[in-house]
């Protein structure tokens, strides 16, 4: 059975006082559930700060984004091993927000995921349409393309440290959300593709997450759809109020 994976993306958000207090906040209420995993994605200057109001605790630490490189001269760049030294599980790579602000593409997530799993980091890869390549038809042709080439090259081994994150583009900070049969489709559609490239065993292993305006209130139907194992939350993981009703949903979804 797969776990799910409720990972809150904090963006370019809140202030060292705010992160701390927002993460006692979560372990203050949150109780620990062997079939959701919880993981708190803060700006990377206060990795250290919100690792260490985690330590020990059952919520894992996520980063936003590294550079493909081990070390050198890459001003500005954070490496993965300095990520897990300041006690990382999960890295986002790829999210929609990379892609369109910063020109990220499919060949530098791939180089980034093979970055990831070198020093242990478990990647969360982000993909997803524009509401124009919806409109046109073209949602699981653009999904498979960036897959395959986000992926591409890895065995069923190293997918299996994989987790993928559908958001679509439309979705992700408008408050509209994909209905469940809408991202089922597209869930479903993904499965079928790591069925094709990494056979059924790594497919039916592979958390793969939903993103875009999830709430409270859509989060336990969204949930429920065979192929939804977990939610990447922006705006509704910003608040201990917001992001534990998601997390709640998750261990009653999974009960
Ligand atoms: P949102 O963001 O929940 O605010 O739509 C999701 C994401 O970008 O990961």
């Amino acid at each position: 059975m797969r776990k799910f994976l409720i990972a809150g993306n904090w963006k370019m958000n809140l202030l060292r006082d705010s992160s701390v207090a927002l993460v006692h906040g979560l372990l203050d209420e949150l109780k620990g559930d062997p079939n959701v995993e919880v993981a708190v994605c803060p700006p990377s200057v206060y990795l250290h700060d919100v690792g260490a109001a985690l330590r020990g605790s059952q919520i894992a630490l996520g980063a936003q984004n590294m550079y493909p490189a081990e070390e050198g001269a890459f001003t500005g760049e954070v490496s993965g091993k300095m990520l897990v030294d300041l006690g990382c599980k999960y890295v986002i790579l790829g999210h929609s927000e990379r892609r369109t602000l910063m020109g990220e593409t499919d060949a530098q997530v791939n180089a980034k995921i093979y970055a990831a799993l070198k020093c242990e980091l478990l990647p969360i890869v982000c993909i997803g349409e524009t509401l124009e390549q919806r409109e046109a038809g073209n949602t699981s042709k653009v999904v498979r393309d960036q897959l395959r080439g986000s992926l591409a090259g890895l065995t069923a081994d190293q997918m299996s440290k994989v987790v993928l994150a559908y958001e679509p583009v439309w979705a992700i900070g408008t408050g509209k959300t994909a209905s469940p049969a809408q991202a089922e489709e597209v869930h479903a559609d993904i499965r079928l593709l790591l069925v094709e490239l990494f056979g059924e065993a790594t497919a039916s292993k592979t958390v793969i997450q939903y993103g875009g305006s999830v709430k409270a209130d859509n989060a336990m139907e969204l949930l429920g759809q065979p192929n939804i194992d977990g939610a990447l939350v922006g705006g509704a993981s910003l608040k201990a109020e917001l992001f534990l009703p998601i997390c709640l949903a998750a261990q009653k979804v999974k009960k």
